[in-house]
């Protein structure tokens, strides 16, 4: 049997490798049906032509490589799309959705591109990547409130916009200008102003939205079930995100920002320890990040390697009401007025995103930040405060490492206001603060790739008896393969990462995408599954 069997398999190859040659041969291919149909049902008054950008096009990479955050996802091994739609009217992304469920190719959306794992504009299946940067309109009505932003719009692009029009008003959303508030929004979105007025899904009062049929639907016409899927849920489970309608906030036209750092050995573990007691506690205009890296001691030499803390905070209010609060709050820290910067919204974007000092506002509509990366990140959740010996183990761990840089960012305020299940993003009471380990290097290579891959999830693994258990939970705008991926929608494997990104609330989820998308055609490597 065994000698026997061989040449039945070759054969059978072979006669398989016939079959697709001679229907190549004989038909278009699926990318050449796909463009086929774009033109076929393209409308005279919006031609498609020009939105879509084949293989063969000189500036396919460019368009491709433009909107890659992660050099990760960036080399000569990547998966390219077939075709990248960079749409330039709604009907282009109708026409698109349409058009790749006909053909049967998978479709990757994508307005910022800066998902941690590449989701937007890879994917190991035969795809097309849907652009969503030419849909970047913002309209801002300060009368009422309120502005509709396109998806592939920046949020530097919407934070200038607004404090272009008032002094008085904000938007909170994350601290880096270039994220698209496509994929931002959709995951959360959250910053400085999240203990103050929650997150961006917290102020997300309409969407327009591209369904699996191709309709182009609003809050009131796709329903309050998917409306509040997509405010958390991701919306590429879903559909396309044409645009989404906000709810601006009112802050004072001063704020003030500070940032201060102290080694271990100027007495860091001991303001760790007040920062964990007080930073979900503190008046709610107050957010004080941790930022948690190895540096080299001031010793000559450089050797005595040891952890920089630095407290960066957010106030919105003047700085003689903060060094009261923190006098009285978080004496620890020792805030003095030299420490405090007074300076409008729109200067503290530019401080947090770390600016030089005396930067120009229109700094925010650069949509191309010189910087990119190899990067590895994941999150955590920290119910419990950490004590002194706990601490001391990651300091170690962390200097050991030599590398990772922490972000922790305090909970509390309007975040435990709001229900678990009012959107799907569940972390809200309880939690005192989020991790995020973040891994950034400039080596190429597998190797280099393999060492910070397994260090993060080293570090993961360490911190466990710290954060959250059962689900160990994790934030979907900190897209992380590790927590569990599923390739073909199957629902045990969803239920997996569903738990831990969504908790309770994937049930709601999968129920929301059976009806939504019952074939399945918007998915992706962390999509939510249909029901079984
Ligand atoms: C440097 C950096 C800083 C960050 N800072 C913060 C922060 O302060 N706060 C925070 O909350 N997060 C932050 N993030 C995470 C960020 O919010 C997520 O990566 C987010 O998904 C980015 O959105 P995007 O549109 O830029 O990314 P994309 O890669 O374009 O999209 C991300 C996901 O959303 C989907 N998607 C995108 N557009 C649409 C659409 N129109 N319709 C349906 N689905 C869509 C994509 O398919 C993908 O699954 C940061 C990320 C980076 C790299
Ligand atoms: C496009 O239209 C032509 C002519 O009507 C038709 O023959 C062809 O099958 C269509 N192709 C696709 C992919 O829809
Ligand atoms: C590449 O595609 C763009 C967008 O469709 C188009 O404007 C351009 O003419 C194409 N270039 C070439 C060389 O085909
Ligand atoms: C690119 O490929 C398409 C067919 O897929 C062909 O029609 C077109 O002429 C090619 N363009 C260039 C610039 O080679
Ligand atoms: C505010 O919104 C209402 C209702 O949508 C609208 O009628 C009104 O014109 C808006 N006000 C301004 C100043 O645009
Ligand atoms: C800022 O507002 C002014 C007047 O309201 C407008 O003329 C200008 O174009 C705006 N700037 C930007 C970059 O939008
Ligand atoms: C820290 O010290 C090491 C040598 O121990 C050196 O290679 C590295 O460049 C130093 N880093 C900084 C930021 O000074
Ligand atoms: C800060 O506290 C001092 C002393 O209690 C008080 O005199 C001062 O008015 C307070 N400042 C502000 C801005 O609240
Ligand atoms: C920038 O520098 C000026 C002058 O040194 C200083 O007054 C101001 O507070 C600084 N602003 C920030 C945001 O660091
Ligand atoms: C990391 O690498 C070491 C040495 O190769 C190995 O023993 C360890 O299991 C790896 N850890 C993880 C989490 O992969």
């Amino acid at each position: 049997m065994k000698t026997s069997s061989r040449p039945m398999t070759i054969l059978l190859l072979c006669s398989m490798l016939l079959i697709s040659f001679s229907s190549k041969a004989s038909s278009l291919s699926v990318e050449d049906n796909f463009v086929q149909c774009l033109y076929n049902h393209s409308k005279p008054s919006h031609p498609i032509s020009e939105a879509i950008y084949l293989a063969n096009n000189t500036s396919f990479r460019s368009v491709l490589q433009s909107y890659v955050r992660n050099l990760r996802y960036m080399t000569s091994l990547t998966p390219k799309p077939l075709v990248i739609v960079a749409a330039k009217d709604e009907s282009h992304v109708q026409r698109t959705v349409l058009c790749a469920k006909s053909v049967g190719l998978e479709i990757r959306i994508r307005s910022g591109g800066h998902d941690y794992e590449g989701v937007s504009y890879v994917s190991h299946k035969p795809f097309i990547v849907l652009d969503m940067f030419n849909l970047r309109s913002i309209d801002i009505d300060i009368a009422n409130e309120t502005a509709w932003v396109q998806s592939g719009a920046t949020l530097g692009e919407i934070y200038y916009g607004i404090a272009n029009k008032s002094k008085y008003h904000a938007f909170p959303a994350g601290v880096c200008p270039t994220l698209g508030a496509g994929g931002h929004f959709t995951g959360g979105g959250y910053g400085n102003l999240m203990r103050k007025f929650g997150l961006s899904v917290d102020n997300i009062v309409d969407a327009k939205i591209v369904d699996a049929k191709g309709r182009i639907l609003d809050r009131e016409s796709m329903g309050e079930d998917l409306f509040w899927a997509i405010r958390g849920g991701g919306a590429s489970s879903f559909g396309v995100i044409l645009s989404w309608k906000i709810n601006l906030v009112k802050i004072p036209d001063i704020v003030t920002v500070f940032k201060v750092k102290r080694t271990l050995e100027q007495g860091a573990t001991d303001i760790v320890l007040q920062w964990q007691q007080v930073a979900d506690k503190l008046h709610e205009d107050l957010f004080v990040r941790l930022v948690v890296k190895p540096v080299n001691g001031s010793e000559a030499g450089g050797d005595d390697k040891t952890i920089e803390a630095s407290f960066v905070g957010m106030f919105l209010g003047q700085s003689g009401l903060l060094l009261n609060l923190t006098k009285q709050n978080f004496p620890k820290l020792g805030l003095e007025p030299k420490d405090c910067i007074e300076i409008s919204w729109v200067e503290s974007l530019l401080f947090w995103a770390e600016f030089p000092n005396g930067t120009a506002p229109e700094a925010l509509l650069d949509r191309n930040p010189n910087r990119k990366i190899f990067f590895k990140y994941k999150s955590d959740y920290v119910k419990e405060i950490i004590p002194r010996d706990g601490l001391e183990a990651i300091w170690k761990a962390v200097i050991e490492g030599g590398e990772v840089v922490m972000q922790w960012n305090p909970y509390g305020g309007k975040m435990s206001e709001i229900s678990e299940t009012e959107t799907p993003f569940p972390h809200r009471k309880g939690n005192i603060f989020k991790i995020q380990y973040l891994l950034n290097w400039m080596e190429d290579g597998i190797e280099a790739t393999n060492h910070h891959l397994n260090f993060s999830r080293e570090l993961h693994e360490a911190m466990t008896p710290y954060v959250s258990k059962n689900p160990r939970e994790a934030f979907l705008n900190y897209r992380d393969f590790d927590i569990g991926t599923s390739s073909v929608g199957k629902y045990d494997e969803g239920r997996v990462y569903g738990m831990k990104y969504f908790k309770g609330n994937f049930d709601r989820l999968v129920k929301v995408k059976t009806v939504a998308d019952p074939d399945n055609f918007f998915r992706n490597e962390q999509s939510i599954p249909t029901h079984p």
